[in-house]
This record gives C-alpha cells, structure tokens and sequence, in this order.
C-alpha cells in the first residue's frame, strides 16, 4: 500500500485529483444526508494515531476525518511516554505490531527519517502517513497549505510566496517550498535571520527544479509585493539548550507590516503560533490560518479516502 512520506512524492495530476477530492468533502459534510453517506464509506476500517511528539491540529483533524468517513480510531497520542516505545520497542516492532489492527497507520516523531523506517518495516500491509518527522518534513501541512493557496488565490503557479520565521527547523517551510516547486513561475522570499536561514537542501532542490528564491532579513521589503506570506514560529523545541532565544520584533506581523501589505495578499500559518503574529491581526480579512486549520480536515478525509480505496 502507498504511504505519503514527503512533500516530493507527489505529481502536480495527484495534487489536483487530491484538492479535488477535499473539495467534494466539504460539500458532501455540509448536507445531512451526504454526511451521512460519508459516515458509512468507510465502516469497520480502522486508522491508528501515533503520535511522539505533542499535536493539537494533525491528530486530532487525521482523527476527526477518520470518524467522518466511518472510520474507527485508536490511539497513542504520547507516545515516548505511553507505548512500549518506553519499554524500549523499536517504531519498526511498534509498526508491525499496529500494522495487525489498522489499515492506516499516522506518525509523528521527534526524528528526521523515522517515519521512513517505519514505511519500510511495515512492508506494504498498511499505509504510513508521516504527521512530522522533527525538522525533516509535514507532507500533509504542505497539501493543506498549497489547497488554502488554490482556495484562496485560484491558482497554484506565478505566485510571489514569502516564507517566514525559523526555516532551519521549521519542517512545514521545507516541505511547502518543495511543494512550491512543481508549478511554473513561483518565486519564493525566505525571511529570517542569518542562523535561521533555510538548509542548502532545499536551495539545491529549488535550483534543480528552476524555481527562483531569493533571500532576505528584511521582512517589510519582502512583503510589499508578496500573494502569499507564510509565516511559522521559533522551533524553540528543537534548538537544543536554546530556550532563551525570541524572534525579534522586526520578524513580528503586526499593523504595520498589514499596512505594507497588498490588499489581496493571504496570511497563512502552519499553526501553533507564539507571537509572531500579532493577535490584532486575526480579524484581517488576508488573514487565512483558522480556514487553513479547517481545510486541514477536508485534505485529511480526502487522503485517507484515498489510501482506504486503494486496499
Ligand atoms: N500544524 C501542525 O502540525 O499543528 P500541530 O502541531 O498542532 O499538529
């Protein structure tokens, strides 16, 4: 069975086919009877959470699309703490084991590359789905950003994308970015600070697929002609004995940063923020990341749709 483990698995004909399908989610959730038809699509298929780092969003709406579809749901949602993984189970034995009692199969975990063991220990009885690997990637947080943009700007090519924050350990930039780079004529602005900038593996890939970048700790110039500002907090869990470090006031989006903004610009953010995005700014009508969040559940349904309709 497919997993979906990196933003760059995916051709620009399955990306359509999947926003095509969270569409048809949307609407079949808003009528009583396709909702319930929904409810039945799925019966007696189970979806397994494991979850070893914490999560608010990927669990709980991979969980909610589960239930929608008619899904079962079972459950660690700490799992260093509350599997055998404290016992000293390795993810490939955990996986295997799992993979006895659910068709599909979401994992997060603190370390870049584990979900990719996992993939392989499962062995093609179930699907894996990578919900974060450290500071590697978030596959689906990419869909759900690239479907916002579609959405929302009516298009997924010739946009002016500025990516914003911690890019070294934020794992959604480096997956959104490599998203980006399937369309013609994107231009990606990454704004942070110099030790924050965004690893040489994403530059070589954006390079290999000709898609343009530029570079810049200057927020306000790179906002002015931007479609779309993705912005994402400091990583502080994963900058190691570096608790104390803030992003600084000119890395917040705030009044004056809407002020430089175009009016049909977009705000997306990954979710959860710190203070990077200045509360005031919510009620802007550019500001889009609780529709990002909800679109999350529509993507999530069409993905395990997918993946159950493929046994
Ligand atoms: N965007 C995202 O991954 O949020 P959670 O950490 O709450 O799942």
């Amino acid at each position: 069975m497919k997993h979906i483990l990196s933003a760059k698995q995916f051709e620009t004909q399955e990306l359509r086919k999947i926003f095509d399908s969270a569409d048809q989610m949307r609407k079949a959730r808003q009528g009583k009877k396709t909702r319930s038809d929904l409810a039945a699509r799925h019966s007696g298929c189970v979806v397994a959470t494991l979850f070893y780092e914490p999560s608010t969003r990927t669990r709980l709406s991979f969980e909610a699309a589960a239930q929608a579809l008619g899904g079962g749901v079972i459950s660690t949602e700490n799992a260093g703490e509350f599997s055998s993984a404290v016992k000293g189970e390795t993810i490939e034995d955990t996986v295997r084991t799992v993979a006895r009692y659910a068709e599909v199969v979401i994992i997060r975990h603190k370390e870049k590359g584990a979900i990719e063991k996992a993939a392989a220990a499962a062995d093609g009885e179930v699907a894996i789905i990578n919900a974060g690997d450290g500071d590697g990637e978030h596959p689906t947080q990419a869909l759900i950003d690239l479907y916002t943009i579609r959405r929302e700007k009516g298009r997924t090519e010739n946009l002016k994308v500025v990516i914003g924050g911690d890019l070294v350990k934020g794992r959604t930039a480096r997956s959104l970015s490599m998203m980006l780079s399937k369309y013609k004529e994107n231009h990606i602005t990454f704004v942070s600070l110099p030790e924050l900038s965004i690893s040489d593996d994403i530059k070589h890939h954006l390079k290999e697929t000709g898609t343009t970048y530029t570079e810049t700790d200057d927020m306000h110039q790179a906002l002015h002609d931007a479609d779309v500002v993705y912005w994402t907090r400091l990583q502080l869990e994963r900058h190691n004995g570096n608790g104390n470090m803030k992003l600084e006031k000119n890395f917040v989006i705030d009044q004056k940063a809407l002020q430089t903004m175009k009016d049909d610009a977009i705000i997306l953010h990954p979710l959860p923020r710190n203070n990077e995005i200045e509360q005031s700014v919510d009620s802007d009508p550019r500001a889009k990341y609780f529709d990002q969040v909800e679109n999350g559940l529509y993507i999530r349904m069409a993905l395990i749709d997918e993946l159950l309709g493929a046994r």
